[in-house]
């Protein structure tokens, strides 16, 4: 993962801007599809979908291009694709534009192998691209029968040695574990995945990885060594709650091919080994004791002798599935060098990584056998220069490396993180310098696939902290922080974040997942949890956090036009939405535990589940229209109308426009959500316009629900001026505020604390406001019938001293891009499309203007009041209004159709 500084979002945003209308043109006709994906991964490996999902990106050198037709082949040999052979599946021409979410038809695919596809496609003229390079896909083990070993567990090692006769022509690892594992095949670690498998409910589910081992191998002896961690599985937190396990456990399967043909299957069983290693004890929060006295040199290659070794329990391990991990693993994504150390007292060193982030401490150090280094990790430091832990609470958060005593010595730790800036150095012999640590960045490898940058040098700041604390806080699950003892994937900040977090990155592949994870605590009775898995909080969830759900489905449906997430979870939607029902028998739900969590004016709990469940139920709604459920689609509109009509009963003053207390979030959940009667519109949003700008000086009071849905709605009614003034206040509370103290990502609380009490330093949920930047500020919008980017709405707001703002968005269907500058009179547009995509470019003019005229490059387009036709790509226009706009004088807009292309638009006018 890359990670890119203002200037390089900014220099990205330039360079896409430029480069990407000028896909090579080939005589013949269009280019090649580019960027496979199968199942959202490049390349996968072991996955266990049996009709698994294909995706490509078009290009194409004229404007208002899209795909008339496609063609797929799938061979399992690369020669025959190469010579355009599918025998597996040769879709043959296929009259579509679908280049995302088109699923395998081909003969059964078979486990343990590998499939090579290609994909062209056909322009809106007829013509024929070349075939893409080919890609290629690896099914993992599709059953549970075909796991032939068992779980082993043991004293921390793990091994095994075999013999081969032949040479390895072709191996696959997969490999499991409740808890974590370390895989090393003649004494080197497999793969760059830590802190792997990923998180789940164990019972219910456990994930797999594969890798491909086949260099790994040797023909003769060749040694398997495996190191276990407790990880999630053996961490004890509330013991209420089942999937504890005494100790860690190991479940893999080595498929070998040798040279003449023979199969080999190595799996976990009675047959491996087990010792003691160097590490003493691993914690994911209280953090790793290494000694490496106790290391035991090539205890993962071949010949070591290891009769000393006891033989490997046989464990039970968990009866739940064993399913292939199909999402980025954990991985050390970034190295950071120290910005400072100091030494406070005597003995003690204090690092600064200049950056609140995720992972853990790389130390070296030279000193005698036996002394013991203890890092320590804070986020915050007292004023006397010592680390402030009170943030994090019971987690010990600390690694100690017991030296071994020989020259240089190198510790990071495996089977823990920590959330830090600082770290604390103890224990060192002689005195550390900066270079004798580094900070390793832990999290779940996404990639990024949005930028966003402003002439507002404030918003790049908090779009920076924003990403750092989005990106530290994904580790195999959202997680809600970091650092202290919980770490969790709590639902209510997982729905608020899931909008931001995918603009910002790829994360297609990991909701789904978490989807499935969110499946796995679904009772009988259809409820959910607070956290998934679930660890902390109640059964069943507050409203506002199962609403995770519903909402993170639909946004999968919405930014990545999966409509396989919605069949594969409707059954689950509707239970969950009967339960929720079932506790509404007047058609408000008003149970509720946190409500408009970390507010400063509370709005009722109540107020708050009653706002979801219409939205939840709307939802449902919706998706079974989509999926052509329609007696399911009428009856779930009708509930809404019911729940609608009982929730202006229940909370709305008429007299006062107010919504039960009257609140920002509440006036503000229930304009959002379309609850409010046409006729109460106006006072209800002119009492939310007066309690932000007279009560509150422009300042919010929301709490992280509120605050999701604030600046959108303002910028919907027609006051994207008010939301920038909030998203862009510096004073408490704020995001600015955070920032002008020093923030590197944001804060729980909108207060600063810095004491023993609720106050994580890098907690993602208030980042909601990240998707605001990128649909209201550079205005990239998902059209309400274009799921997937294949219809787009451009809807800059230009607003207050704003004089640019962009964004990219690497989308399914393609890059999406907006960049707009402003001057007096003059507007211009740079905007990308994707082939394939179409869009609606809204441009606003300035208040004042009467007279415009809108240039396209260098011809006009839009002059006395009317569309100039004749331009590549620009299919039509009009004059437009916001039309939602019910108070603040609506804008005048010039309206663009455009097809796929990039386009400079300019706006002038007096
Ligand atoms: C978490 C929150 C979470 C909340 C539930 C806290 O401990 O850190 O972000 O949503 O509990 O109220």
């Amino acid at each position: 993962m890359v990670r890119t500084n203002a200037l390089g979002l900014m220099l990205s945003v330039v360079l896409l801007a430029t480069i990407t209308p000028s896909v090579a043109f080939s005589v013949d006709g269009p280019t090649g599809p580019t960027k496979l994906r199968c199942e959202y991964l490049v390349n996968p490996l072991g996955i266990d979908v049996r009709q698994p999902r294909f995706a490509w990106v078009l290009g194409h050198t004229e404007r208002g291009q899209k795909q008339a037709a496609y063609q797929i082949l799938v061979a399992t040999r690369l020669e025959s694709l190469n010579q355009d052979k599918g025998e597996q599946w040769d879709s043959s021409k296929i009259s579509s534009d679908d280049s995302t979410q088109v699923a395998y038809a081909g003969k059964p695919l078979e486990s343990g192998r590998t499939y090579y596809w290609k994909v062209r496609y056909w322009d809106k003229a007829g013509k024929a691209s070349s075939y893409s390079q080919p890609a290629q896909f690896d099914v993992g083990l599709l059953s549970r029968e075909e796991w032939k070993g068992q779980w082993i567990g043991g004293d921390g090692l793990l091994r095994k040695e075999i013999n081969l006769a032949e040479k390895v022509v072709r191996a696959r690892a997969y490999v499991t574990a409740l808890g974590y594992y370390e895989l090393r095949i003649n004494g080197e670690k497999v793969g760059n995945n830590v802190l792997d498998p990923a998180w789940t409910t164990y019972e219910k589910r456990v994930l797999y990885t594969t890798y491909d081992v086949t260099p790994c191998f040797q023909r003769g002896a060749n040694a398997l060594g495996v190191m276990l961690g407790g990880g999630w599985a053996t961490l004890h937190i509330n013991a209420e709650l089942p999937g504890v396990y005494k100790s860690p456990a190991l479940l893999l399967q080595i498929s070998l091919e040798l040279e003449g043909g023979k199969q080999l299957t190595l799996v976990s069983d009675a047959s491996w080994k087990t010792s003691r290693g160097p590490v003493v004890s691993d914690s994911v929060y209280h953090g790793e004791v290494y000694d490496a006295r106790l290391e035991l040199p090539g205890w993962d290659r071949p010949g070591f002798d290891a009769s000393a070794w006891s033989t490997a329990k046989v464990r039970e391990g968990t009866k739940g599935a064993v399913s292939a991990q199909m999402m980025p693993p954990i991985q050390v994504v970034d190295s950071m060098v120290p910005v400072s150390l100091s030494n406070p007292q005597p003995g003690v060193y204090v690092y600064d990584l200049g950056q609140n982030f995720s992972g853990w401490a790389k130390l070296r150090v030279n000193g005698p056998a036996g002394a013991a280094v203890q890092m320590r990790f804070s986020e915050l430091l007292y004023p006397s220069g010592m680390i402030n832990r009170e943030t994090i609470r019971d987690a010990k958060s600390r690694d100690i490396y017991i030296l071994r005593g020989s020259g240089t010595e190198v510790y990071e730790p495996r089977f823990t993180y920590h959330g830090f800036r600082y770290v604390e150095v103890t224990g060192y012999p002689g005195a550390p310098s900066l270079d004798s640590l580094r900070g390793k960045v832990v999290n779940t490898a996404v990639e990024p696939t949005g930028s966003f940058v402003a002439s507002n040098p404030l918003l790049n700041q908090i779009q920076k902290i924003i990403r750092w604390g989005q990106s530290t806080n994904l580790h195999s699950v959202p997680t809600d922080c970091d650092q202290r003892n919980e770490r969790q994937g709590w639902m209510g900040d997982a729905q608020v974040t899931a909008e931001e977090a995918m603009l910002n990155f790829d994360m297609a592949a990991f909701y789904t997942n978490f989807l499935r994870d969110i499946r796995d605590v679904q009772g009988e009775d259809g409820t959910i949890t607070d956290t998934v898995p679930h660890k902390y909080g109640s059964r069943p969830a507050d409203p506002a956090w199962g609403t995770a759900y519903p909402l993170i489905a639909w946004y999968m449906y919405q930014q990545y036009g999966d409509r396989r997430i919605l069949e594969e979870h409707y059954e689950g939607l509707k239970k969950y939405v009967e339960f929720l029902r079932s506790r509404a028998p007047d058609n408000i739900l008003r149970y509720s535990y946190y409500g408009d969590w970390v507010a400063i004016e509370q709005t009722p709990g109540e107020y708050v589940s009653a706002a979801y469940y219409y939205w939840d139920v709307q939802l449902l709604s919706k998706v079974a229209e989509i999926l052509g459920k329609s007696s399911d689609a009428q009856a779930y509109a009708q509930l809404a109308e019911q729940i609608k009509e009982a929730f202006n009963r229940t909370f709305l003053n008429p007299a006062t426009g107010l919504y039960a207390n009257g609140t920002q979030t509440a006036q503000t959940m229930a304009l959002y959500l379309g609850l409010v009667p046409k006729e109460q519109a106006g006072p209800v949003a002119s009492n939310l316009y007066k309690d932000i700008v007279y009560k509150h000086d422009t300042h919010v009071t929301t709490g992280f629900i509120g605050v999701k849905y604030l600046l959108p709605l303002l910028t919907r009614i027609g006051y994207p001026d008010i939301a920038y003034d909030l998203a862009t206040q510096t004073t408490y509370p704020s995001w600015g505020f955070m920032i002008a103290q020093g923030a590197t990502t944001l804060w729980e609380i909108w207060q600063q604390k810095v004491g023993p009490s609720m106050n994580s330093q890098n907690h993602p949920m208030l980042g909601s406001v990240g998707a605001w930047f990128y649909q209201a500020l550079a205005g990239i919008n998902v059209d309400a019938d274009g799921a997937g980017y294949r219809r787009i709405v451009i809807q800059p707001q230009i607003v207050r001293d704003l004089t640019s703002a962009g964004a990219t968005v690497e989308t399914v269907r393609g890059i999406v891009s907006c960049t707009w500058t402003h001057t007096a009179g003059k507007i211009t547009l740079d905007v990308t499309v994707p082939v394939n995509s179409e869009a609606k470019i809204v441009i606003p003019k300035e208040q004042e203007m009467t007279e415009v005229v809108v240039s396209e490059g260098d011809r006009v387009v839009w002059e006395n009041g009317r569309f100039v036709p004749g331009t590549e790509g620009v299919l039509g226009a009009r004059t437009g209004s916001d039309q939602t706009a019910f108070l603040a004088p609506s804008r005048e807009t010039v309206v663009f159709d455009v097809g796929s292309g990039h386009y400079s638009f300019k706006l002038t006018g007096q």
